[in-house]
Protein backbone atom coordinates (compact mmCIF):
# COMPACT_ATOMS: atom_id res chain seq x y z
CA UNK A 1 0.00 0.00 0.00
CA UNK A 2 1.56 3.36 -0.90
CA UNK A 3 0.88 6.35 1.91
CA UNK A 4 -1.45 8.09 -0.25
CA UNK A 5 -3.81 5.11 0.01
CA UNK A 6 -3.04 4.60 3.42
CA UNK A 7 -3.85 8.54 4.41
CA UNK A 8 -6.94 8.77 2.35
CA UNK A 9 -8.08 5.20 4.49
CA UNK A 10 -6.81 7.38 7.36
CA UNK A 11 -9.54 9.98 6.91
CA UNK A 12 -12.97 9.83 8.67
CA UNK A 13 -15.95 10.34 6.19
CA UNK A 14 -18.08 11.86 8.29
CA UNK A 15 -16.21 14.53 8.89
CA UNK A 16 -15.02 16.13 5.29
CA UNK A 17 -15.46 19.80 5.26
CA UNK A 18 -18.49 20.66 2.65
CA UNK A 19 -16.50 23.98 1.77
CA UNK A 20 -12.92 23.75 1.42
CA UNK A 21 -11.49 27.15 0.07
CA UNK A 22 -7.34 27.64 -0.84
CA UNK A 23 -5.49 30.95 -1.12
CA UNK A 24 -2.89 29.23 -3.86
CA UNK A 25 -0.05 31.68 -2.83
CA UNK A 26 3.87 31.28 -3.82
CA UNK A 27 4.01 30.82 -7.44
CA UNK A 28 6.46 33.49 -8.06
CA UNK A 29 8.61 31.64 -5.61
CA UNK A 30 8.82 28.32 -6.45
CA UNK A 31 9.39 29.76 -10.44
CA UNK A 32 12.23 31.74 -8.52
CA UNK A 33 13.56 29.38 -7.20
CA UNK A 34 14.20 27.71 -10.35
CA UNK A 35 15.22 31.06 -12.14
CA UNK A 36 11.92 31.07 -14.17
CA UNK A 37 9.89 33.81 -15.17
CA UNK A 38 6.84 34.31 -12.43
CA UNK A 39 4.32 32.54 -15.13
CA UNK A 40 5.93 29.37 -15.41
CA UNK A 41 4.88 29.16 -11.65
CA UNK A 42 1.81 30.27 -12.06
CA UNK A 43 1.55 27.15 -15.14
CA UNK A 44 2.51 24.65 -12.35
CA UNK A 45 -0.06 25.94 -10.48
CA UNK A 46 -2.59 25.36 -12.98
CA UNK A 47 -1.29 21.40 -12.69
CA UNK A 48 -1.63 21.94 -8.65
CA UNK A 49 -5.30 22.91 -9.51
CA UNK A 50 -5.76 19.76 -11.19
CA UNK A 51 -4.46 17.44 -8.67
CA UNK A 52 -5.93 19.11 -5.86
CA UNK A 53 -9.87 18.90 -7.65
CA UNK A 54 -9.55 15.74 -8.26
CA UNK A 55 -8.99 14.43 -4.72
CA UNK A 56 -11.26 17.19 -2.52
CA UNK A 57 -14.28 15.88 -5.01
CA UNK A 58 -13.02 12.04 -4.26
CA UNK A 59 -13.02 12.71 -0.44
CA UNK A 60 -16.38 14.01 -0.57
CA UNK A 61 -16.02 18.23 -0.06
CA UNK A 62 -18.93 19.90 -1.80
CA UNK A 63 -17.47 23.09 -2.51
CA UNK A 64 -13.73 24.14 -3.65
CA UNK A 65 -13.39 27.66 -3.92
CA UNK A 66 -9.70 29.36 -5.46
CA UNK A 67 -8.77 32.30 -5.11
CA UNK A 68 -6.98 32.76 -8.35
CA UNK A 69 -7.31 36.67 -8.83
CA UNK A 70 -7.77 39.12 -6.22
CA UNK A 71 -8.96 42.62 -7.04
CA UNK A 72 -5.69 43.71 -6.07
CA UNK A 73 -3.71 41.49 -8.14
CA UNK A 74 -4.75 44.55 -10.90
CA UNK A 75 -0.84 46.10 -8.95
CA UNK A 76 1.12 43.37 -10.87
CA UNK A 77 2.73 43.99 -13.62
CA UNK A 78 1.24 44.36 -17.13
CA UNK A 79 3.14 41.16 -18.68
CA UNK A 80 1.80 38.80 -15.53
CA UNK A 81 -2.11 40.14 -15.98
CA UNK A 82 -2.09 39.27 -19.15
CA UNK A 83 -0.30 35.97 -18.48
CA UNK A 84 -3.09 35.54 -15.61
CA UNK A 85 -6.43 36.54 -17.95
CA UNK A 86 -4.69 33.80 -20.34
CA UNK A 87 -5.05 31.28 -18.12
CA UNK A 88 -9.38 30.77 -17.96
CA UNK A 89 -8.85 29.65 -21.51
CA UNK A 90 -5.68 27.54 -21.77
CA UNK A 91 -7.02 26.06 -18.65
CA UNK A 92 -10.32 25.36 -19.24
CA UNK A 93 -9.78 24.13 -23.09
CA UNK A 94 -7.72 20.89 -21.33
CA UNK A 95 -9.94 20.27 -18.32
CA UNK A 96 -13.88 20.60 -18.59
CA UNK A 97 -13.84 17.00 -20.45
CA UNK A 98 -12.10 16.07 -17.30
CA UNK A 99 -14.51 17.84 -14.88
CA UNK A 100 -17.94 16.46 -16.78
CA UNK A 101 -16.07 12.92 -16.60
CA UNK A 102 -15.41 13.69 -12.80
CA UNK A 103 -19.26 15.36 -12.38
CA UNK A 104 -17.96 18.82 -11.34
CA UNK A 105 -19.52 22.09 -11.87
CA UNK A 106 -17.56 24.98 -12.40
CA UNK A 107 -19.14 28.28 -10.98
CA UNK A 108 -17.29 31.72 -10.30
CA UNK A 109 -17.44 34.50 -8.07
CA UNK A 110 -16.19 37.98 -8.56
CA UNK A 111 -17.05 40.80 -10.28
CA UNK A 112 -16.75 41.19 -13.87
CA UNK A 113 -15.10 45.22 -14.55
CA UNK A 114 -11.76 45.35 -15.91
CA UNK A 115 -11.92 41.57 -16.90
CA UNK A 116 -11.02 41.30 -20.10
CA UNK A 117 -14.15 39.73 -22.75
CA UNK A 118 -12.16 36.16 -24.04
CA UNK A 119 -11.22 35.59 -20.18
CA UNK A 120 -15.33 36.27 -19.64
CA UNK A 121 -16.00 34.22 -22.21
CA UNK A 122 -14.01 31.17 -21.39
CA UNK A 123 -15.05 31.15 -17.75
CA UNK A 124 -18.54 31.48 -18.94
CA UNK A 125 -18.20 28.91 -21.20
CA UNK A 126 -16.89 26.19 -18.62
CA UNK A 127 -19.71 27.46 -16.46
CA UNK A 128 -22.12 26.40 -19.20
CA UNK A 129 -20.42 23.27 -20.10
CA UNK A 130 -20.52 21.60 -16.36
CA UNK A 131 -23.88 23.42 -15.23
CA UNK A 132 -25.60 20.20 -15.29
CA UNK A 133 -23.24 18.43 -12.87
CA UNK A 134 -24.32 17.29 -10.01
CA UNK A 135 -20.86 16.52 -8.56
CA UNK A 136 -18.59 19.04 -6.38
CA UNK A 137 -18.82 22.68 -7.09
CA UNK A 138 -15.09 23.93 -8.30
CA UNK A 139 -15.37 28.04 -7.71
CA UNK A 140 -13.00 30.45 -8.60
CA UNK A 141 -12.80 33.50 -7.24
CA UNK A 142 -11.89 35.54 -9.67
CA UNK A 143 -11.39 39.35 -9.87
CA UNK A 144 -12.70 38.98 -6.49
CA UNK A 145 -12.02 41.18 -2.63
CA UNK A 146 -13.90 40.73 0.06
CA UNK A 147 -14.39 44.34 1.17
CA UNK A 148 -15.89 44.89 -2.24
CA UNK A 149 -18.01 42.11 -2.39
CA UNK A 150 -19.36 43.39 1.23
CA UNK A 151 -19.97 46.95 0.45
CA UNK A 152 -21.74 46.02 -2.56
CA UNK A 153 -23.84 43.93 -0.71
CA UNK A 154 -24.41 46.99 1.59
CA UNK A 155 -25.03 49.35 -1.42
CA UNK A 156 -27.84 46.57 -3.05
CA UNK A 157 -29.63 46.49 0.28
CA UNK A 158 -30.20 50.23 0.57
CA UNK A 159 -31.30 50.20 -3.04
CA UNK A 160 -33.98 48.27 -1.64
CA UNK A 161 -34.33 50.05 1.55
CA UNK A 162 -34.67 52.87 -0.64
CA UNK A 163 -37.10 51.30 -2.90
CA UNK A 164 -39.71 50.56 -0.14
CA UNK A 165 -38.78 46.70 -1.35
CA UNK A 166 -37.38 45.78 2.33
CA UNK A 167 -37.25 47.51 5.62
CA UNK A 168 -34.16 48.60 7.53
CA UNK A 169 -35.68 46.37 10.63
CA UNK A 170 -35.43 43.57 8.44
CA UNK A 171 -31.90 43.27 7.88
CA UNK A 172 -30.48 40.18 9.39
CA UNK A 173 -27.47 38.19 8.42
CA UNK A 174 -29.22 35.94 6.27
CA UNK A 175 -30.28 38.94 4.75
CA UNK A 176 -26.97 40.29 3.77
CA UNK A 177 -25.50 36.92 3.42
CA UNK A 178 -28.07 36.72 0.17
CA UNK A 179 -26.57 39.75 -1.11
CA UNK A 180 -22.78 38.50 -1.21
CA UNK A 181 -21.18 37.31 -4.37
CA UNK A 182 -21.33 33.60 -3.12
CA UNK A 183 -25.40 33.79 -2.52
CA UNK A 184 -25.66 31.18 -5.27
CA UNK A 185 -23.87 28.42 -2.96
CA UNK A 186 -26.77 28.79 -0.90
CA UNK A 187 -26.23 27.26 2.18
CA UNK A 188 -22.35 26.26 1.56
CA UNK A 189 -21.62 29.54 1.36
CA UNK A 190 -19.88 29.33 4.66
CA UNK A 191 -16.13 28.30 4.26
CA UNK A 192 -15.27 25.40 7.24
CA UNK A 193 -11.87 25.49 5.73
CA UNK A 194 -9.23 27.97 5.07
CA UNK A 195 -5.77 26.23 3.38
CA UNK A 196 -3.02 28.63 2.47
CA UNK A 197 0.41 27.39 1.21
CA UNK A 198 3.91 29.20 0.65
CA UNK A 199 4.09 29.48 4.42
CA UNK A 200 2.58 32.94 4.60
CA UNK A 201 -0.39 33.44 7.31
CA UNK A 202 -2.78 36.14 6.45
CA UNK A 203 -6.00 36.30 4.68
CA UNK A 204 -5.89 39.01 2.26
CA UNK A 205 -9.04 40.02 1.45
CA UNK A 206 -10.25 36.38 0.70
CA UNK A 207 -14.21 35.43 1.51
CA UNK A 208 -13.73 37.90 4.76
CA UNK A 209 -17.48 37.46 5.49
CA UNK A 210 -17.77 33.46 4.71
CA UNK A 211 -14.44 32.94 6.67
CA UNK A 212 -16.08 33.86 10.00
CA UNK A 213 -15.84 30.49 11.55
CA UNK A 214 -13.26 28.67 9.38
CA UNK A 215 -10.63 26.66 10.73
CA UNK A 216 -7.26 27.80 9.30
CA UNK A 217 -4.44 26.07 7.70
CA UNK A 218 -1.47 27.45 6.89
CA UNK A 219 1.74 25.02 5.27
CA UNK A 220 4.75 25.77 3.74
CA UNK A 221 4.80 24.56 0.25
CA UNK A 222 4.50 26.68 -2.77
CA UNK A 223 1.15 26.47 -4.77
CA UNK A 224 2.72 24.45 -7.58
CA UNK A 225 4.21 21.98 -5.62
CA UNK A 226 0.67 21.00 -4.31
CA UNK A 227 -0.84 17.58 -4.67
CA UNK A 228 -3.14 14.92 -3.50
CA UNK A 229 -1.33 13.75 -0.61
CA UNK A 230 -0.49 17.44 1.01
CA UNK A 231 -4.07 18.06 0.52
CA UNK A 232 -5.19 14.71 2.81
CA UNK A 233 -2.91 15.99 5.18
CA UNK A 234 -4.58 19.17 5.65
CA UNK A 235 -7.91 17.28 5.83
CA UNK A 236 -6.91 15.01 8.40
CA UNK A 237 -5.59 18.18 10.03
CA UNK A 238 -8.91 19.88 9.80
CA UNK A 239 -10.40 16.18 11.36
CA UNK A 240 -9.04 16.73 14.59
CA UNK A 241 -9.76 20.50 15.24
CA UNK A 242 -12.76 21.10 17.45
CA UNK A 243 -15.12 23.25 15.99
CA UNK A 244 -17.24 25.57 18.55
CA UNK A 245 -18.45 28.08 16.91
CA UNK A 246 -18.50 30.51 19.99
CA UNK A 247 -19.75 28.14 22.44
CA UNK A 248 -17.93 25.66 24.65
C1 LIG B 1 -0.25 33.62 -5.87
O1 LIG B 1 1.11 33.36 -6.05
C2 LIG B 1 -1.01 33.16 -7.02
C3 LIG B 1 -1.78 33.93 -7.83
C4 LIG B 1 -1.99 35.37 -7.62
C5 LIG B 1 -2.48 33.35 -8.99
C6 LIG B 1 -3.00 31.99 -8.79
C7 LIG B 1 -3.60 31.52 -10.03
C8 LIG B 1 -3.49 30.28 -10.52
C9 LIG B 1 -2.72 29.20 -9.86
C10 LIG B 1 -4.16 29.91 -11.79
C11 LIG B 1 -5.60 30.31 -11.91
C12 LIG B 1 -6.25 29.48 -12.92
C13 LIG B 1 -7.47 29.68 -13.47
C14 LIG B 1 -7.99 28.67 -14.35
C15 LIG B 1 -8.30 30.85 -13.21
P1 LIG B 1 2.09 34.60 -6.16
O2 LIG B 1 2.23 34.94 -7.60
O3 LIG B 1 1.62 35.70 -5.29
O4 LIG B 1 3.41 33.97 -5.61
P2 LIG B 1 4.54 34.72 -4.76
O5 LIG B 1 3.89 35.20 -3.49
O6 LIG B 1 5.54 33.63 -4.52
O7 LIG B 1 5.08 35.83 -5.62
Amino acid sequence: MNAESKSTQDLKEGLIPKHVAIIMDGNGRWARDRGLERSEGHKEGVEAIRRVTKSANELGVKVLTLYAFSTENWKRPLKEIQYLMGLPNRFFKRFVPQLIEENIKVTVTGFEQKVPDLTKRAIEKAVKDTKENTGMILNFAFNYGGRAEIVEAARTLSDEVLAGKINPKDINEEKFAAHLLTSPLGDLQDVDFLIRSSGEQRLSNFLLWQNAYSEFYFTKEYWPDYNEELFEQAIKEYQERNRRYGGV
